[in-house]
């Protein structure tokens, strides 16, 4: 294998309740990046379209990614990538993950599966860091795994996949607006009274067993945030109107997407997902902010191939 043609999926995380632990893979939103063998030891981005981000390996969250595999292998191997990137960085549906997912899981297909889907995690993680000065693993785990994930310990790492519920739907507001996350985890306290970490914690709790059980209904009870989105809601113009209208058109909840400026909804079934999704375009035509709205299935494979060159 030369050369491989990915598919690398947005993500929503967080999903309300799962700060900095629960992610969901989409299957519809995503870039594509092309991954070659070369000559040339090292990473060459070759080409990015559509977004502006570095070219340089050392400042591109790929690069830095694929940097990290390498140096673990001590592998003498280069690579070349191309990126066409269709999620804005900044927009809060994983674009910096799935850069970084995307790229670490074409080179590992293209050295023969040296690593294990949770090392890969691992070494995404690293263009994370670079992007956001955190490495957090709520969006590279569901891109790379697939499905929803929770994050169940970041020292030692370890990721658990939930099989999302079949008729689940996710329906995505992004408004034409950067929020860094940087800046998004700055506004949030260090500290969270007790009584708020209790109601979390049963959310929590009731959000991953309504998955695992396919109950929408503790789904829909569970999807509630009382720790970040009363600070970080602020950040997002018009952000309860989009809430309280997905509901109102029957989503199951909604609820910041990843530290934003996006909005998630889930919904029981396609049509519900459209009507949500339509909903939210109607809110946001009344502001003066540009936006795209995007409405998609969960995706349960995660990076997917789109292009085997031998
Ligand atoms: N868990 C991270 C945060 C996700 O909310 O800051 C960033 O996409």
């Amino acid at each position: 294998m030369k050369e491989l043609k990915i598919f690398a999926p947005a993500t929503i995380a967080n999903v309300s309740c799962g700060f900095d632990i629960l992610g969901l893979c989409l299957d519809t939103i995503g870039d594509e990046m092309v991954i070659r063998k070369s000559n040339n030891k090292g990473v060459k981005i070759a080409k990015i379209d559509g977004q502006d981000v570095p070219l340089e390996a050392e400042k591109n969250v790929a690069g830095v990614a694929i940097l990290a595999l390498l140096q673990q292998l001590n592998a003498d191997v280069g690579f070349e990538i191309e990126i066409y990137k269709k999620i804005k960085p900044g927009s809060g549906i994983g674009s910096s993950a799935a850069s970084s997912a995307g790229a670490v899981f074409a080179v590992n297909k293209l050295l023969g599966d040296p690593f294990s889907t949770l090392e890969l995690v691992g070494l995404a993680m690293q263009g994370e860091a670079l992007a956001s000065g955190t490495a957090h693993a709520d969006n590279v785990a569901p891109a790379l795994y697939g499905g929803c994930t929770m994050v169940t310990s970041y020292d030692p790492l370890h990721v658990v996949k939930i099989p999302a519920p079949e008729a689940l739907y996710a329906s995505v507001l992004h408004p034409q607006i950067e929020v860094k996350t940087a800046d998004s985890r700055s506004v949030l306290k260090e500290y969270v009274p007790l009584k708020s970490l209790v109601t979390q914690m049963g959310n929590f709790g009731g959000l991953i067993s309504g998955l695992y059980t396919q109950d929408y209904n503790l789904i829909s009870r569970s999807l509630h945030d009382e720790i970040i989105e009363p600070y970080r809601s602020i950040l997002i113009p018009a952000f309860d109107k989009v809430k309280e209208r997905c509901l109102q058109e029957g989503a199951l909840g909604s609820g910041i997407s990843g530290s934003g400026p996006s909005i998630f909804a889930l919904s029981e079934g396609e049509e519900t997902a459209k009507k949500v999704a339509k909903g939210m375009a109607e809110v946001y035509k009344e502001t003066q902010i540009d936006f795209d709205v995007h409405r998609s299935k969960i995706n349960p494979i995660g990076v997917k191939i789109l292009d085997i060159i031998e």
